[in-house]
Formats: structure tokens, C-alpha cells, sequence
């Protein structure tokens, strides 16, 4: 059993290529071949759109570079793991890139990890992994873990990683087969998060940060904050957006804030 990992940081030695090795290591764990690609480190030129694409069907590409050697690697792998950063609410540079060069002309469904690190604020680390979900759902590789990385929540990740790589060499042969468009784009849709808004992401930020706060033992400065969220869902429950969206945004940036300062201090 073969798995692809790509790392489409500019970092090699970075948060998403640690996260990767992580899945990759407990993969070999459970005996699988592992291949790792660190898109900082091929040449992958932008997608012409030629307007003769021969690409959608065949191992073809008129840009000459690492693509086909990469392309062949996806198609020939059982699994993929792909971390991404998250730039400006969406996925970087690189991993566009990549996805835009990709093709995968396998018709059965495959397994795939997938993580986004919002490295910053943490703002977009839902938003880029619903996008790096629906192109893996479409291309055949659906997300059997999808996961929004944060500084809040990395630790957590990094104890689990390993296990993620345990699960992808597990279900390879278990992977539920999606036949067409109404299949894929439901089993997207139940994904965890695939239906949030930025409104949404920002309350799932407040409660990581306030939840890694109190896990530092000092819940006791975010206890306003929590209770100001309360009120934040009880107004969005009878539709007062704004004055919810007020609150959110205030919490958010609060505890953000808090979580910083905690930071520097310790
Ligand atoms: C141009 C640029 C835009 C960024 N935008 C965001 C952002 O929208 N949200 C966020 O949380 N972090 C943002 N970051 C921080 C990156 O997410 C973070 O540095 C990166 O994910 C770290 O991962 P790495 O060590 O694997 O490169 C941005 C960084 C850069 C360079």
C-alpha cells in the first residue's frame, strides 16, 4: 500500500510539514509506503487552461515541468494526505497551484487527510478546508479527516496526527464508493464543518481559543467572554444577525487577544 503526502507550505520545516509527518509516520505504523512531496521544492508552473487540453483524459500536459511525475504519484497512490496554509481566508498560493495542475483519472473512490493551518488569527482555517474538501471530493479522494489547525488547537492536533495516519491506511479498503455528483456532493455536505459560514467559523474560533485558555488553568479570564457568547447563539437563535455578530466578533478578538498575551508570558 502506497500513500501520498503533500506539504504545500513554503517552510519545509513548518507547522504543515510537522502535521504531515506526523499522519505519514503513523501510516508506516500500519506498514504502508509513504511518499512525501514538499510543493516549496518542485517545479510546478500555473494551469495555461489550454484551450487543447488533452489532460482530462490522458497523462498529458503542454507545461513542462514536475506535474506529470507528481500527477502519476496521485494517480498511482492508495491514499493522499495534503496539508495546506491558510492565506487570506483561503488556501495559499502553492496549493492552488498544485490542485490546478492535478488530475486524477481513477474512477473508484480513495481516501484522504486532510488539514488547513490558519497559522495567524486563525481566521480561514474552515474556509480553506471546505474548499480543499470539494476539490478532494470531486477528484476522488475523499476526506476521511478533515481538520482546521489553529494555534489554539495544534497541540491537540500533533498528539493525534499519528493516529489519522493509522485510520487513512485502514480505510483504503473500506473507503465508501461515491458514483456520481448527488453521492459526492452529499457526503461533502455531512463532512464536520462543510457547512459553516465565516460567522460561524468565527464562533468556532472564540470557544477553540477560550476552550485553550481554560486549558492553561486560566478560565477565570474568559468567563465574561464565555457568557457573552451564550448570548451571542441565544440572538442568533431569533435571527438579531447584527447584534450577534457584534458580540461574536468582539469575543473572538478578546480572547484572542487573552491567548496572545498568555503566550508572550509564559
Ligand atoms: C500572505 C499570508 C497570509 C496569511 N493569512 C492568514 C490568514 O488569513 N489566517 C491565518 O490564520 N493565518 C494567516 N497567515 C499565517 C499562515 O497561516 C501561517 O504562517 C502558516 O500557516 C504557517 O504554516 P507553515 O509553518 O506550515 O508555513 C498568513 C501568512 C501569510 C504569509
Amino acid at each position: 500500500m502506497e500513500l501520498l503526502g503533500v506539504c504545500a507550505s513554503p517552510h519545509p520545516e513548518g507547522i504543515s510539514s510537522k502535521i504531515m509527518r506526523k499522519i505519514l509516520e503513523g501510516a508506516k505504523e500500519e506498514n504502508a509506503e509513504v511518499k512525501e512531496v514538499m510543493l516549496s521544492k518542485v517545479k510546478l508552473e500555473p494551469c495555461k487552461g489550454c484551450y487543447d487540453a488533452k489532460c482530462w483524459s490522458s497523462m498529458t500536459c503542454n507545461v513542462e515541468d514536475d506535474a506529470i511525475k507528481i500527477r502519476e504519484e496521485l494517480n498511482e497512490c492508495d491514499g493522499l494526505v495534503f496539508v495546506a496554509p491558510v492565506y487570506f481566508l483561503s488556501l495559499n498560493g502553492l496549493a492552488k497551484n498544485f490542485i490546478d495542475r492535478m488530475r486524477n483519472y481513477a474512477k473508484e473512490t480513495k481516501p484522504s487527510i486532510v488539514v488547513t493551518v490558519a497559522g495567524g488569527t486563525g481566521k480561514g482555517c474552515i474556509l480553506a478546508l471546505q474548499e480543499a474538501c470539494r476539490w478532494l471530493t470531486l477528484i476522488n479522494f475523499f476526506p476521511i479527516v478533515a481538520e482546521p489547525v489553529t494555534r489554539y488547537n495544534l497541540d491537540a492536533v500533533l498528539t493525534v496526527a499519528n493516529n489519522w495516519g493509522r485510520k487513512l491506511v485502514k480505510s483504503v479498503d473500506k473507503v465508501k464508493r461515491l458514483k456520481n455528483l448527488y453521492e459526492k456532493v452529499l457526503a461533502y455536505e455531512e463532512l464536520p464543518y462543510m457547512k459553516y459560514s465565516l460567522v460561524d467559523e468565527l464562533m468556532y474560533l472564540s470557544e477553540v481559543e477560550i476552550s485553550a485558555i481554560s486549558h492553561k488553568g486560566k478560565h477565570e479570564l474568559v468567563d465574561d467572554l464565555s457568557r457573552k457568547l451564550e448570548e451571542a447563539k441565544a440572538l442568533m437563535s431569533i435571527a438579531k444577525f447584527e447584534e450577534a455578530l457584534k458580540y461574536i466578533v468582539e469575543v473572538q478578538e478578546s480572547a484572542m487577544k487573552i491567548f496572545n498575551e498568555l503566550n508572550q508570558s509564559s
